[in-house]
């Protein structure tokens, strides 16, 4: 894919510009970061599962009317996406409890929640991406309460969506982060990546509480046999978008 200059390298991805104003790839490394990045690694092959796996789940999305970034992925690691400017904000949203959930409420892992639960964190890697009430969040201006409503509607449409699907692949969606972006007729798009990385999902064949982990926690908590969740996780998502 032709690119020209590098925009902006995080941790999972490079954004390159294009000749094309509106137009950027996003790559897909195998680095991996947990914990603020206090935790650094790599999972081989990660990059092009997970570009793979995303490139799936946004088609799916585009397919009941979310409006994304994903344009299309001309290589194994390389998707071209509409240029958007990212809110700072990640947009969590949880079926399931576990993860910082458990951890600053005390609710045991795999509660199942009434009705998911809609969290917005303050994407800031100098504070560690703070918990953020609807008050903070609108005194830092980080969206409008139109966006925040709009938001919050999205979440939900694409957690009923992603639900049903990964219930198809025999997986349980725990939880997972959105992140979006406002193009330049300031529409909100979906951006950034669906994928292991940022979802939480639970092998329903598997009961034992480390054995279920098909993602990133694999990592974060050292339990081995990374790649093969993923990769398994890639296998189930493009056995079930052949079937729709
Ligand atoms: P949490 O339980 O650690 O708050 O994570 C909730 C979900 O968000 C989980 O599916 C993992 C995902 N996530 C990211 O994608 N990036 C992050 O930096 C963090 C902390 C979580």
């Amino acid at each position: 894919m032709k690119t020209t200059q590098k925009l902006y390298e995080g941790k999972a991805k490079i954004l390159y510009a294009t000749e094309d104003p509106q137009v950027l790839v996003s790559y897909f490394k195998d680095d991996a970061t947990a914990f603020n990045a206090q935790k650094r690694g790599t999972i081989a092959d990660k990059g092009r599962i997970n570009c793979a796996i995303s490139t799936h789940l946004f088609q799916v999305l585009e397919d009941k009317g979310i409006a994304t970034h994903w344009i299309d992925s001309p290589s194994e690691r390389e998707m071209r996406v509409k240029a958007v400017k990212i809110l700072p904000l990640e947009v969590v949203v949880r079926n399931i409890a576990a993860g910082s959930l458990c951890r600053d409420t005390g609710i045991d892992l795999g509660t199942l929640l009434e009705s998911s639960l809609v969290e917005f964190y303050y994407k800031n890697d100098d504070l560690g991406d703070p918990l953020l009430t609807r008050d903070r969040l609108l005194l830092l201006n980080l969206a409008t309460p139109e966006q925040l409503t709009q938001l919050t509607q999205l979440a939900q449409q694409v957690n009923h969506i992603l639900k049903d699907f990964f219930q198809q692949c025999g997986i349980t969606l725990v939880d997972f982060k959105l992140e979006f972006g406002l193009d330049p007729q300031q529409t909100l798009l979906l951006a950034d990546e669906i994928s292991p990385d940022t979802c939480r999902l639970w092998n329903q064949s598997e009961t034992d509480a480390s054995r279920r982990v098909m993602d990133k926690d694999r990592f974060r908590q050292d339990l081995g046999n990374v790649e093969t969740a993923y990769q398994t996780v890639l296998d189930r998502v493009v056995a079930q978008s052949a079937k729709i």
